[in-house]
């Protein structure tokens, strides 16, 4: 068994991180033979793309996916440790399956991602929960087939997480949600710190993969017909820097762009790290799509400052406005309301500031203290009342803006990668244009996958309706 550890999850050093090459051994690949899986994924974009590094390497192991949890032999939740009603989801599906395997014994039921690598999470496992078979944390995804063989040999819970600055795995095997767009991971872990946030203590230091691993996989999805990438990190605006040779997150995306892929995302964006040449190669090259998330988080400096983000208002309103300049942009954004200690005169600073910004979305979210972190020690006499008025008078806010954004569309015409059949009419395609708007498509099942050009005939505030005119 191995804990983890809050002291030495915060620990960072220069050393540099090791590149480990993902293998399996062959006595591990016949292990899933007639059994299948299914995964329940929370939280963020890496935990979805490590969703994906999660089934391929089942399926090495001969499993297959199950659709249906109630099924499945072996049941994985990827958990996200950010908010305490993450945690609340996810301790009420495990009392669901629970029951499941009174009623069917032999089923093999795990924990993994950020909320395992919480000390206090993997104690209440360990004394509570310890009818689970297999726990595992981000830092060792790779080690699966390992861990999964000796539950299965010993027949108890083998529970392993290492609260490390982490390793570069490559080579991992991924079984990928689209067809036509795919997450790139470009860094892993976050050195940020903000007061509030679990992240850095989950995912370990901040570690870049090369550029050369980046672009090569960049250019295999390219060969592969994948129409658009996102490269993907908690703060990607920092790539490089830990590398120390001087290559930036201009120079990648320039060079991401270059590969010719069709669309170039990249998510998230702190505003602390984000460079002018950035703004220039996004302007420069038309496949790097026009969409930044800028997460604000408050608009009182005092609160900033309390936040550890190291911008100001009128910093973060300079960036802004400088990013407004690419043509056609759409900017988004996260809110944290009711930090410690916040007045009605810092909420009314951050709401002046969405005025400014006038976002086209924006997630919020009230604080949620998380053990072990800064902010979890203030001191918080805001009553919950207080806390849930403001989102709403800020939710207000945010949707008459984001409506009246898409109300800009009306009557456009706009690229859309086609990527599904439409949650609300299954006559209809999905997908997002350039700005990550999503529209509704009245459009053939033949044009999945391919970017088209849809005229806007109905604008909602969450999405849009639209027809194809032809195809780009
Ligand atoms: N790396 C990203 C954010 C990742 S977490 C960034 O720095 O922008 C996504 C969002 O969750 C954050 O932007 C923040 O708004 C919110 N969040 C993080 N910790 C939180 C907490 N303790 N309580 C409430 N919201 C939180
Ligand atoms: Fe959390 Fe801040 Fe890092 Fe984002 S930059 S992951 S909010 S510590
Ligand atoms: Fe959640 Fe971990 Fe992502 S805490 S938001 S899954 S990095």
């Amino acid at each position: 068994m191995q804990m983890p550890n809050l002291k030495e999850a915060k620990v960072r050093t220069q050393n540099t991180p090791r590149t480990i090459n993902y293998n399996i051994k062959e006595d591990y690949k016949s292990l899933g033979k007639n059994k299948t899986y299914f995964i329940k994924t929370y939280g963020c974009q890496m935990n979805e793309h490590d969703t994906e590094n999660i089934k391929a390497i089942l399926e090495q192991m001969s499993f297959r996916e199950s659709p249906i949890m109630e099924n499945a032999d072996l049941i994985l939740l990827n958990t996200c440790a950010i908010r305490e009603n993450a945690h609340n989801k996810v301790f009420g599906m495990i009392g669901r399956i629970k029951h499941l395997k009174e009623s069917k014994p032999n089923i093999i039921v795990g924990m993994c991602g950020c909320m395992v690598q919480e000390e206090i999470i993997a104690e209440e496992i360990k004394n509570k929960y310890k009818w689970l078979d297999i726990v595992f944390g981000t830092h060792n995804i790779n080690e699966l087939p390992r861990i999964l063989s000796q539950s299965l040999k010993e027949n108890k819970l083998a529970l392993e997480v290492y609260s490390i600055e982490g390793d570069i795995i490559e080579n991992m095997p991924v079984k990928r949600e689209s067809k036509y767009k795919a997450w790139v991971n470009i860094m892993y872990g976050c050195d940020k710190f903000c007061t509030y946030c679990i992240v850095p203590y989950t995912r370990g230091k901040q570690r870049s993969r090369t550029k050369e691993n980046i672009i090569k996989e960049i250019n295999e999805l390219k060969k592969s017909g994948y129409k658009e990438i996102t490269l993907l990190g908690q703060n990607v605006n920092a790539y490089g820097k830990d590398l120390g040779v001087g290559y930036d997150m201009s120079d990648l995306l320039s060079e991401a762009a270059k590969t010719g892929i069709e669309r170039v995302r990249f998510i998230t964006s702190h505003p602390w790290d984000f460079t002018d040449s950035m703004i220039e190669i996004i302007k420069k090259y038309p496949n790097v799509m026009p969409y930044i998330h800028l997460p604000l988080q408050s608009g009182s400096n005092r609160i900033l400052k309390l936040m550890g983000r190291r911008y100001t208002k009128e910093s973060y309103l300079e960036l802004f406005n400088k990013i407004k300049e690419i043509p056609n942009v759409a900017i988004t954004t996260d809110i944290i309301v009711g930090f410690p200690g916040e007045t009605e005169e810092d909420f009314n600073d951050t709401l002046e500031v969405v005025k400014a910004c006038k976002y086209d979305s924006a997630f919020t979210f009230i604080f949620s203290p998380r053990e072990g972190t800064p902010a979890a020690k203030m001191i918080d006499n805001t009553p919950l009342e207080i806390k849930e008025k403001r989102l709403y008078i800020l939710n207000n806010l945010i949707n008459k803006y984001a409506r009246e954004a898409n109300e800009n569309y009306l009557n456009k015409i706009v690229p859309v990668l086609l990527e599904n059949i439409s949650e609300k009419n299954s006559e209809m395609l999905m997908g997002y244009t350039d700005t990550m708007k999503l529209v509704n498509v009245k459009a053939p099942k033949d044009k999945l996958g391919q970017i088209v050009n849809v005229k806007i005939n109905e604008v909602k505030t969450w999405s849009m309706d639209g027809e194809i005119i032809d195809e780009i």
